[in-house]
């Protein structure tokens, strides 16, 4: 859908490098990617939705009304699109915990996200008594994406005009199953991939390396969908599909 020549635009809404790194890895060369550190003024989204659907369209939906309404007057051109991601550890044996509050499960109260190490030994200590075949856990990943209004005034209603932008956000998800180890293994990846083996693998996701861990994980397969909605986008606007 975009209006101008050349790729498709995507601002990814993430300030994590690890995830900026995966989601390159992923999309491939197709689009033309950038971050918000290509948009230094843009504002900081709080994540307090308890899903991770409510999370990633809050942080899609803010980022392009802000881009629609309040455009930087330099830097990078205006994307076609924000994609942001929310996703998390959902451990059977805690009732889904820590799920949405993955990045900040050790913090006391603080603001902000915990260490990963810090997270990975809280995980661990609360699970020390659980046996091998009740560790079951699951990656999830959902991927929402929302198109930038150009051309567009702020409303004389804000919140006929919030929901023009939540409308049309696509949401996409992802799961990768799996079990939690009782110790970590590998140098790789972030969070809580050293504790974290998929169902079919004997690595842990620190383990497996890069390309193995961006053909199964859970943010892989929301961000496949993800692409192949934009290519069938792109054929029916009668453009050329960008490669599956
Ligand atoms: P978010 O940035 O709010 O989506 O937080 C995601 C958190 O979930 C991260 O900080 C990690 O703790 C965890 N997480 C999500 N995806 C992964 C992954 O692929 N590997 C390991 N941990 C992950």
């Amino acid at each position: 859908m975009s209006s101008s020549p050349g790729p498709v635009t995507i601002l990814l809404a993430t300030r994590n490098p690890h995830k900026v790194g995966e989601i390159r890895a992923i999309l491939g060369d197709e689009f033309r990617l950038l971050t918000l550190n290509d948009f230094p003024g843009a504002p900081k989204v709080i994540e307090d939705a308890n899903t991770f659907a409510g999370n990633a369209s809050k942080k899609a939906v803010e980022l392009a009304r802000w881009l629609s309404t309040a455009p930087p007057l330099s830097g990078p051109p205006c994307p076609d699109y924000v994609l942001a991601d929310d996703s998390g550890l959902e451990v059977d044996a805690l009732g889904g915990a820590p799920g949405v509050h993955s990045a900040r499960f050790a913090a006391t109260g603080q603001p902000g996200n915990s260490p990963d190490a810090d997270n990975n030994r809280k995980l661990l200590r609360l699970l020390t008594a659980v046996p091998p075949e009740r560790r079951r856990a699951r990656f999830h990943c959902v991927v929402a994406l929302t198109p930038v209004a150009r051309d567009q005034v702020e409303s004389a209603s804000p919140v006929c005009y919030a929901d023009e932008f939540e409308l049309q956000t696509e949401l996409f998800d992802g799961v990768c199953e799996g079990r939690i180890l009782f110790e970590p293994r590998g140098q790789g990846g972030f969070g809580y991939d050293p504790l974290f083996v998929p169902d079919g693998c004997d690595c842990t996701f620190a383990e497996v390396g890069e390309a193995t861990k961006n053909q199964i994980s859970h943010r892989a397969k929301a961000l496949r969908q993800l692409r192949f909605a934009l290519a069938t986008r792109a054929i029916s606007h009668g453009g050329s599909a960008p490669a599956q």
